[in-house]
């Protein structure tokens, strides 16, 4: 069973899903904390499973580099054997990045490469896609550009508002990270491997 650090910003029904899945004593992970970057409605979820939860505001620091060091020391006091961000919607500094990748994922509203950044769903209506999707991936230094692990395609209704579309986006990345964080568990997935 590997233990679990959840990053938010959001809503966290990614988060949600997580906790719902490690609440099965069959599931191989358990979420140790959860941690946000501000007051997210999705810190609910954590005190509902009695999760501890650690809020680290950047605007309480100085700078940058500050806040990624408090970031990383409420990070790595769990132990982790798994970082997942999951609707966190800030850029990681370098040296958290270094320490924690590869056993550091994230989970992404969109088919990477295409679409990187705060508002790919946005983004990929702007462009008049009729097809995008969601990604889980490790993060290195970079944007969103670390190793695929996992990806989904979504159609794109002509209907669709940024909203509708990102919930249906969503419901497919909560299924896809819940898999994908066993299969890390499991061994079926090695992030080693595949960020060598
Ligand atoms: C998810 O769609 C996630 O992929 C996205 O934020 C949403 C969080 O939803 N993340 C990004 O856009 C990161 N660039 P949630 O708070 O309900 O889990």
């Amino acid at each position: 069973v590997i233990s679990l650090v959840v990053l938010i910003s959001g809503s966290g029904s990614n988060l949600r899903a997580l906790l719902e899945a490690c609440s099965s004593p069959e599931f191989p992970a358990r979420v140790v904390a959860v941690g946000a970057d501000n007051e997210a409605d999705g810190l609910a979820h954590a005190e509902e499973y009695g999760i501890p939860y650690f809020l680290v505001d950047p605007r309480a620091f100085h700078s940058r580099e500050e806040w990624g060091r408090e970031l990383l020391a409420q990070i790595t006091q769990w132990t982790p054997d798994l970082v997942v961000s999951a609707g966190f919607m800030r850029i990681l500094p370098a040296d958290v990045v270094a320490r924690l990748t590869p056993r550091l994922i994230n989970t992404h509203p969109a088919l990477l490469p295409r679409y990187p950044g705060a508002h790919a769903v946005r983004d990929a209506l702007a462009d008049g896609a009729t097809v995008t999707g969601a990604t889980v991936h490790i993060i290195d230094e970079g944007v969103d550009t670390g190793p695929i692990i996992r990806q989904h395609a979504v159609d794109i209704d002509p209907a669709d508002t940024e909203h509708t579309l990102h919930e249906r986006i969503k419901t497919v990345e909560r299924d896809m990270l819940v898999a994908t964080v066993r299969d890390i568990a499991t061994g079926q997935i090695n992030l080693e491997e595949l960020s060598a």
